[in-house]
């Protein structure tokens, strides 16, 4: 048997100066990922030749013109993806054979199942996804996406990064072509087994991710590419993903009891409390900094409060958002101009009483004289209910209408996500152990059997 020239891949030609690196300004940063219906994805599959738009096909044209030898290595095919900051494009990977690809999962799969003749004769095409970085990402941001993707590999349904090339200051990140459905496609009629299954998929991400006390701070459907058919998704973009702990200043959430309430009950706001609400003329508190990135609607309450000890557990709040979108068919759910107005969004629901206690746990005071606002806040059965149109009575029964068993038992864990104290939180790990999760399991066991059965 002649032998196979193969050699492992690295991340090739990739350098950030480190004098680049020192320039970026923290301010300057830009933390606003794109809003998940301004962003352009698409369903894609395997198939290869796709009709695709002149304007997309110049645009593939002058990538292949400004970056020098992309062509030898890759046949750009269409253009599958425009993010808040990336343009990814599908494309043929020229060099497959001379490389060993631990990273395709579905070639192995593939092998395991073809008869002999066919392994021989196995010379299809292979599809990668070139992320184009916009060259105006700072050269620090570009490099954490990269090291952290690095660091990601072998982790369950997270999308492997295979490679990395720079040519000026181009820098285009090449990972694995992943066939998914665009969300939109999907979400108002996705059932309670098929959510079950979806976020099987997302928390299995997310435990390999969180497992390397890794936030990826975005999650949102258009960033875990999810295959309905095959019941299985990846995570992508770390763009603005941290490793926790980075930049941690001690926040009142993370004192014990007795601190906490010291640090309270010492507070301006606790010592004037009888006092009607007002504000120090001048101020001279320094102002609370907090990493916020992320996107809008789906940010964290102690993201919102700028807590300055955020944990994995913000992701966590972010795939809560999903499953309420799921459930309420309303996509996005939340849609707030700026951070207060998200407090504000979050506070229709759960109430005043609810965002003040959450508040102060991060040390912050929360007021609002918008009388709308109810002390308790809404059941959220109450509110999928009004979003899916179910609130009025069934004029010849009397009967209020209520939701199915399984769309309870999706609520009974949605509870569980969208608890706004960070600590009470589910972690994802305990999130596959939970009842909603593991019926999914026994769902999928009889096809598991039919897998066994095959492979013997
Ligand atoms: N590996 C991939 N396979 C197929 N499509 C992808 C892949 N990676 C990204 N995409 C598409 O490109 C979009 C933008 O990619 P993303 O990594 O989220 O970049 P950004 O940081 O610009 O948001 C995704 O929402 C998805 O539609
Ligand atoms: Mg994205
Ligand atoms: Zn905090």
């Amino acid at each position: 048997m002649a032998k196979a020239r193969v050699h492992s891949r690295h991340v090739e030609q990739f350098l950030v100066p480190q004098e680049d690196a020192k320039l970026e300004d923290p301010e300057e940063t830009l933390d606003e990922s794109g809003d998940p219906l301004e962003e352009s994805g698409q369903t894609v599959d395997t198939s290869d030749e796709e009709e695709i738009d002149d304007s997309v096909a110049e645009d593939i044209v002058r990538f292949e013109e400004s970056f020098e030898g992309i062509n030898k290595r890759y046949r750009l095919i269409n253009r599958v993806g425009e993010g808040t900051f990336s343009t990814v494009y599908k494309a043929e990977d020229l060099e497959y054979h001379k490389y060993e690809n631990r990273w395709d999962i579905d070639a192995r799969e593939n092998r395991k199942w073809a008869s002999p003749g066919h392994r021989r004769k196995a010379h299809r095409p292979h599809y990668v996804a070139i992320k184009k970085i916009y060259v105006t990402s700072s050269p620090m941001r570009i490099f954490n996406e990269l090291e952290l993707l690095h660091d990601l590999k072998n982790s369950d349904s997270v999308c492997p990064l295979i490679t990395a090339f720079r040519h000026l200051d181009q820098v285009v990140a090449v990972l694995p072509y992943c066939q998914h459905r665009d969300f939109r496609e999907y979400y108002r009629d996705m059932k309670v087994p098929e959510m079950r299954l979806y976020f099987r998929s997302l928390f299995t991400a997310l435990r390999s991710v969180h497992s390397k006390q890794i936030i990826h701070r975005d999650i949102k459907p258009t960033n875990f590419l999810y295959n309905p058919q095959y019941a299985r998704g990846v995570l992508v973009d770390f763009g603005l993903a941290e490793r926790q702990g980075t930049d941690w200043h001690r926040c009142a959430c993370a004192m014990d009891i007795e601190d906490h309430e010291t640090k309270i009950s010492n507070s301006v706001w606790a010592q004037s409390r009888e006092a009607p609400p007002s504000y120090p003329k001048s101020d001279m508190r320094p102002s609370r900094r907090a990493n916020r990135a992320g996107t809008r609607g789906f940010r964290a309450p102690e993201v919102l409060l700028k807590c300055t000890q955020q944990t994995t557990s913000i992701d966590m709040w972010s795939a809560g958002v999903i499953l309420l979108t799921l459930l309420s068919r309303r996509f996005p759910f939340f849609h707030s101009a700026d951070d207060v107005d998200a407090l504000l969004e979050i506070t229709t629901m759960f109430g005043r009483k609810k965002m003040r206690e959450t508040a102060l746990l991060h040390g912050q005071v929360f007021q609002t004289n918008i009388p709308s606002y109810s002390e308790q806040g809404h059941a959220l059965e109450k509110i999928i209910l009004w979003c899916t149109n179910r609130s009025t009575k069934d004029e010849r029964t009397g009967l209020k209408p209520e939701l199915e068993d399984d769309e309870k038992e999706a609520v009974q864990f949605l509870y569980r996500l969208l608890e706004c104290n960070p600590a009470k939180r589910i972690t994802a790990e305990e999130a596959l152990q939970h009842p909603f999760i593991t019926k999914a399991f026994e769902d999928s066991e009889c096809d598991d059997d039919m897998v066994d059965l095959v492979d013997v």
